[in-house]
């Protein structure tokens, strides 16, 4: 099987270590990849979104499968694309259309769709420029703190947590009327804040079977103690104590099953991950957002803990033939602490030269933030390396991550020192 791979950060890095183990694998391509998925496959410099360029690329080399890492391009419809092209049709295709990706491309569908298939959800009203006095007013009789979220994709900026009223129309105000992030702001959901710990659960799909894979944490503020900036992700854990066997029934029989008959009754053909972003709110589960994708860095801890040949996972989720597929998960914990350029998440440094990676022995290295050039690595991005360390105790797996954080080595390094901490606590 020739497989391409869209994305380059440690999501994608990962997927790709993993088929690579696979004796399914033949020729694998990445596009555009980084320093660590050169090492092991092909990297090709084309952007994932230019879907002809992604087109031309399949054709030249043959390519039977591929997988969509991030929501851009399938938001953007790469799977509708290659549906539209005669000589693309038979390409196998991991990531869901652009109406399955909706899920993540638009709040407001994906709210309006947990309402009507029965998935609970925090309570929420959508408002637009020209009901903007109604969402004010609306604003002044509902509790605090209150969430905005930006109906479109806003690369992880899009939500507001408000904490007074006057936060909070203002923020309302900004969005819709500055367009404070842009499009994706046209649409404001207002939403109840609710209180809990969050887990992210992923889901593989073909659309009519599914195999739950192993939950995580993310661990997404800046700074130790989850204080300062949201971020993409500052390391995770799986598995997490707090997803009993209990929770878990709850999870499956309250959100995923109303979820996939949700899908089958709207049809859509839905082959590929479900990212479900899960607040435990007083034992139960509410679906605080649907993602169209895996998590980054969370797949970083849940691909090492399947055991099951990956990439048949995949070609089985291609080909709608999930519930054949082998699907086995080790219960070995997996912890991943991401290191950063200098000043992430705000303006970052770039082209620093990364050393000490030679002496990383007992832990994984995913590439995110890097490209490679004359022989050295040098970071290219905010997030930089996610190292993952697996052992038989949460303690252990957490010495592995954070003592290969420790020794990989470039100017202005900057990573939490309590991944997992919590965890341990719990
Ligand atoms: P999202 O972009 O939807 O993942 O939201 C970003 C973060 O905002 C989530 O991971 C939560 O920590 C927080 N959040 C979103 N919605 C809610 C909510 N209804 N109640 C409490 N926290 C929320
Ligand atoms: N780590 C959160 C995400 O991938 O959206």
């Amino acid at each position: 099987m020739n497989t391409l791979i869209l994305g380059s950060g440690g999501r994608e890095h990962a997927f790709a270590w993993r088929i690579t183990q696979s004796t399914l694998c033949d020729k694998l391509f990445v596009a555009p990849g980084n320093a660590g998925t050169a090492q092991i496959a092909t990297n090709l410099p084309i952007s994932y979104n230019d879907f002809e360029k992604i087109a031309e690329a399949v054709l030249a080399n043959d390519i039977d499968l591929v997988i969509v890492g991030p929501e851009e391009p399938l938001v953007k419809g790469v799977r509708d694309y290659f549906q539209s092209r005669e000589e693309l049709k038979h390409v196998l295709m991991v990531g869901p259309d652009a109406h399955g990706a909706m899920l993540e491309g638009s709040k407001d569908f994906s709210k309006n769709f947990m309402a009507k298939y029965g998935v609970p959800t925090a309570k929420s009203e959508t408002f637009t420029k020209d009901t903007l006095e109604d969402g004010l007013r609306y604003l002044e009789d509902q509790k605090l703190p209150i969430v905005l979220k930006a109906d479109g994709l806003a690369a992880g900026k899009g939500v507001i947590i408000a904490l007074s009223l006057d936060e909070a129309k203002e923020s309302l105000t900004e969005m819709l009327v500055d367009a404070k992030f842009g499009d994706a702001s046209s649409k404001v959901v207002i939403e109840e804040f609710l209180t809990g710990i969050e887990l992210s659960v992923f889901v593989l799909t073909d659309g009519d079977s599914y195999k739950i894979l192993p939950e995580a944490k993310d661990y997404k503020r800046i700074g130790e103690g989850d204080t300062g900036l949201n971020t993409g992700g500052m390391g995770a854990v799986s598995p997490v104590p707090f997803a009993t066997e209990k929770f878990m029934e709850a999870v499956e029989n309250q959100v995923i099953k109303p979820t996939m008959a949700g899908l089958k009754a709207e049809g859509i053909k839905y082959n590929g991950f479900i990212f479900i972003g899960l607040m435990n709110h007083e034992g139960e589960p509410y679906v605080i957002e649907y993602n169209a994708r895996m998590g980054d860095p969370e797949t970083e801890v849940v691909l090492p803990r399947i055991e099951s040949d990956f990439l048949a996972l995949m070609i089985a989720t291609a080909k709608n033939k999930l519930h054949e597929a082998d699907f086995t998960v080790s219960k070995q914990h997996a912890v991943t602490t991401v290191v950063v350029a200098g000043g992430y998440p705000g303006d970052y440094r770039k082209g620093d030269v990364i050393v000490g990676y030679d002496s990383v022995k007992d832990a994984t290295i995913f590439h995110a933030g890097t490209k490679p050039e004359n022989g050295l690595v040098l970071t290219n991005g905010g997030r930089v390396m996610a190292l993952t360390g697996m052992s038989n105790t949460l303690e252990k797996a957490i010495q592995k991550s954070q003592k290969a954080a420790q020794d990989v080595l470039f100017d202005g390094k900057y990573y939490r020192k309590d991944i997992g901490l919590d965890v341990l606590r719990y």
